[in-house]
């Protein structure tokens, strides 16, 4: 087990998820904790260093959040962020300026004086600002150890006492030396040893669930996607039968993805695994329902009611897992305390609460390509660990308009191309999702002697690193032109396909 362990305290900045992540990529355990914690509830976790992170308020306004002096106390090392700049320059006696304008952007930072933080960095270096209140001069016993054209006090360290700050972001890609000064702070400043890995992150969780969940039982709604199926088999690990997975197969899903998972599952794991054939039940919920919304929720609605009624057979669980991401959690207000709220398009939103289950999502502070690295940690198939990433509403939001069973093979058989074709030319692992969209409308073509008028596909490949922006896949047109040529020659009924060229935001990823 590893041995050091970073807290991460989140004043709400919008990446304090990515602080906790360089953190892990320089190979330390991290976690990331509301700032609601008290000093003593994080003096019971154990921490080997803590970082405050940056956040949208002004040090001192109303409702503001603060930091529990306990904090400093108890003789961590820590680095403050933006904010958690701010926070230890007001805690111990420094002095702030409000400002109502914020600077944003890259600025060149001047070391000031020797800082373990800059240890084998060359300055001046690009960093990347993002903060309205400034800190105009350091609490008695620190510092100054970096300063801007802008900010006298950009920087600033007690290395007595191992309390660091910097107002500028070192998590931000844009800052070229970031990740050198978090690795400074964790091995140099806080003495850390890197012994973490994604082999540990997989064994801590399986510890830690068996202590949790004990000999009760777990229900888990399996998708079939990467996420679900790790959390599928770490748990199946802490608790063997006591794991009960349900597949619910919606008929919506990609062309034999469903017996591919469940086939493989239940060839290499002993797991109890129930698939439901429920594609009758979905396709009658969906017809004539043409509003994306109302799609989802009939969807929605109809996977609690089967998933309910097949839980019902099974021993009584307390447990509900899924294979919620870091990126699905959307922080409510942080600073407010660790609620959380799912996105309404989850698959699984209501049935925790009305089923009356605790939720387990031990994957819950990862990215995506983190969980890939663990998977294939616990040796999960290239086919599973690479998989994109798929819509819990699966082809019902890429039928555009009605959804009917004839327009579902259609579609199947379309993407089913897209699916082989990617893969063939070695471009499927380099994008982030691909995917095809059967449009509600038909144009004319010719084709032999004749006219024809048939339906319209959208091919939508897109770039990301979370789903929450992406931008168009630069895919060679060699490529898509196989793929337009044989899903034309291929699927009857399509006459058209169209490349979708547009970036998240504005556009979204899934058409509907
Ligand atoms: P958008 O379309 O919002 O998609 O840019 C972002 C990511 O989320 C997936 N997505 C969904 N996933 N239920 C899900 O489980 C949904 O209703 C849903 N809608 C979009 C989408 O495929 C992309 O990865």
């Amino acid at each position: 087990m590893p041995q050091s362990k970073v807290i991460v305290i989140d004043y709400g900045s919008q990446v304090t998820q990515l602080i906790a992540r360089r953190v892990r990529e320089a190979g330390v355990y991290s976690e990331i904790h509301s700032c609601a914690a008290t000093a003593d509830e994080v003096a019971a976790m154990e921490p080997s260093a803590i970082i405050l992170s940056g956040g949208p308020a002004s040090v001192g306004e109303n409702d503001a959040p603060t930091l529990d002096p306990g904090l400093l106390a108890l003789n961590i090392p820590v680095l403050g962020i933006c904010y958690g700049m701010q926070l230890l320059a007001e805690s111990l006696g420094g002095e702030l300026e409000r400002s109502s304008t914020r600077e944003y952007g890259p600025a060149e930072l001047r070391f000031d004086s020797q800082c373990l933080l800059w240890d084998g960095i060359a300055g001046p270096t690009r960093v990347w600002m993002s903060h309205g209140d400034r800190v105009l001069a350091p609490p008695p016993g620190f510092a100054v150890t970096g300063s801007t054209a802008t900010l006298n006090v950009a920087a600033m360290a007690d290395e007595r006492r191992r309390i660091y700050a910097v107002q500028f972001h070192p998590e931000a890609h844009h800052t070229t030396s970031g990740q050198d000064m978090l690795r400074n702070f964790l091995f140099r400043a806080a003495g850390l040893a890197p012994d973490w890995s994604m082999a540990s992150f997989a064994e801590r969780i399986i510890g830690e669930m068996k202590e949790r969940i004990g000999n009760k039982h777990v229900v888990c709604a399996l998708s079939g996607g990467v996420d679900s199926t790790v959390v599928a088999v770490l748990l199946h690990r802490a608790i063997g039968k006591n794991l009960h997975c349900i597949f619910v197969d919606n008929g919506l899903l990609r062309l034999k993805e469903a017996d591919e998972v469940a086939e493989y599952l239940r060839e290499h794991f002993d797991l109890n695994l129930t698939v439901v054939q429920a594609q009758e039940i979905f396709l009658s919920r969906l017809a004539k329902v043409e509003d994306p919304e109302q799609k989802r929720k009939a969807i929605g609605r109809a996977f609690i009611e089967i998933f309910e009624e097949e839980a019902k057979k099974l021993p009584h669980a307390d447990f509900l897992a899924q294979g919620t991401l870091y990126p699905d959690v959307i922080e409510s207000t942080s600073h407010k305390g660790p609620s959380a709220v799912i996105k309404s398009h989850h698959n699984v939103g209501g049935l925790p609460e009305k089923m009356r289950l605790t939720l387990i999502e031990p994957l819950r502070e990862l990215f995506k390509d983190e969980v890939r690295k663990v998977a294939e940690e616990i040796g999960l198939p290239d086919f599973i660990v690479w998989r994109h990433p798929f819509p819990g509403p699966g082809l019902a939001i890429r039928v555009l308009g009605e959804v009917t069973k004839e327009r579902l093979d259609v579609l199947r058989s379309a993407d089913s191309i897209v699916q082989r074709e990617l893969r063939e030319s070695g471009w499927y692992r380099r994008v982030w999702q691909g995917f095809a969209v059967l449009l509600p409308l038909r144009t004319v073509g010719v084709m032999g002697d004749g006219r024809t008028y048939e339906h319209v596909v959208a091919l939508r490949i897109v770039d990301s690193v979370d789903a929450m922006t992406a931008d168009w896949s630069r895919v060679p047109p060699d490529v898509i032109a196989r793929i337009s040529t044989r899903i034309i020659n291929e699927v009857s009924g399509v006459n058209r396909v169209v490349y979708d060229v547009s970036s998240k935001p504005p556009s979204t990823i899934e058409w509907e």
